[in-house]
This record gives C-alpha cells, structure tokens and sequence, in this order.
C-alpha cells in the first residue's frame, strides 16, 4: 500500500481545512485533487460544471486519480465525489491509508452551504442533497479509518486522524 494519507467525506466535512493542517503536523506536503483540476484547466471548479458540465468534470478527476498514483507520502484531500464511483476505493486505499472525514447530514449542509460555491448545491433541494449523502455514504463507508467530526474544531479532527493513524500496537513488528 502506498504511504499517502488520503482524506475523503462528504461536502462540508472540512477536508480542505484538515488537510492542510495534518500535512503540517506530519511534515509532509499537502494536495487538493480540485486544485490539481483547476490548476490544469486555468478555471474554477464551478466554472468547469457551469461551462463543460459535471461529465467532464468526473473525466478530470478521472485522469487525476490516475496522477496520484504517483505521488508518494503526500496528504491528499479529495473532492467529495471523488471516492463516490465503481472501483475508486480500491484504487485509493492502493495509493495510502484512506480516512473518512464524517458527521451528521444536518452540520455538513449547513457548514457547505456556508462556505465557498459548491455546484453539487445549485439547483438542489435538501432532500435531494440529503439522498446523495446516502447514497455516497456506501462508498465513503469502505474507508480505511474513520474519524467523526461532529463538535470538534479542525485542530481537534486533525489530533483524532494522528491518533487513528498510529499503528495499532497489537499489528507492530515485533510487538508480543
Ligand atoms: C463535489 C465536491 C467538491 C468539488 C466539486 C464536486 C462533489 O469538493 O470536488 O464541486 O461532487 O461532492 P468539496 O467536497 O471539497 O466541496
């Protein structure tokens, strides 16, 4: 398995945040998958979906799972639908340790409708966010670690990650 640490959950869990901050306590670097889109499209991600459609955006994150296939002892945070396909978890629980960043539908809506433009929001009702939060959760569910969220600050999350990610003393070399 690849030594990256790979953060996944839904819209709102705070991987963006979490991420640059684990990165930092591990002295190790930090990637955004959405960074990584925007950067080799010269657009933003609501740009993509507003001028060439969520199709082409999954193509992108497509082509862009494969390049972190190359990437070694990275933090990654992912878009939220990133995991969310056939065959994607394998893939990535192959490139590092996969962490579902998680917490209740309800903190999650409101902490992403908050906060930056998201086009998976547009045009959607609650209901209908919340039907996809259900549906992705079968995928997010085949995460390596899981680490809720809920009434913890991103310093808080990010301790529970570190401690989630030590090896467990049962599975050290050595160990009796
Ligand atoms: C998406 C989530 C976004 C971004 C894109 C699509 C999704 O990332 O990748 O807008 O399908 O849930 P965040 O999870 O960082 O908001």
């Amino acid at each position: 398995m690849g030594d990256n640490v790979v953060l996944v959950g839904f819209m709102g869990a705070g991987k963006s945040s979490v991420g640059r901050l684990l990165a930092r306590r591990m002295g190790r670097c930090f990637v955004e998958t959405d960074d990584m889109i925007t950067a080799r499209e010269g657009r933003s991600i609501p740009e993509i979906f507003a001028e060439r459609g969520e199709a082409h955006f999954r193509a992108l994150e497509e082509e862009t799972v494969r390049l972190l296939a190359l990437k070694s002892g990275v933090v990654i945070a992912t878009g939220g639908g990133l995991y969310c396909r056939e065959g994607r978890p394998e893939v990535l629980r192959a490139i590092g340790t996969v962490v579902w960043l998680t917490g209740t539908f309800d903190v999650l809506y409101e902490r992403a409708r908050r906060m930056g433009e998201r086009p998976m929001l547009a045009g959607r009702t609650r209901d209908e966010v919340a039907a996809l939060h259900h549906a992705r959760e079968a995928y997010y569910r085949r995460a390596d670690l899981t680490v809720d969220t809920t009434g913890r600050n991103t310093d808080q999350v990010v301790g529970a990650v570190l401690l989630a990610l030590r090896p467990h003393p049962s599975h050290a070399e050595g160990s009796q």
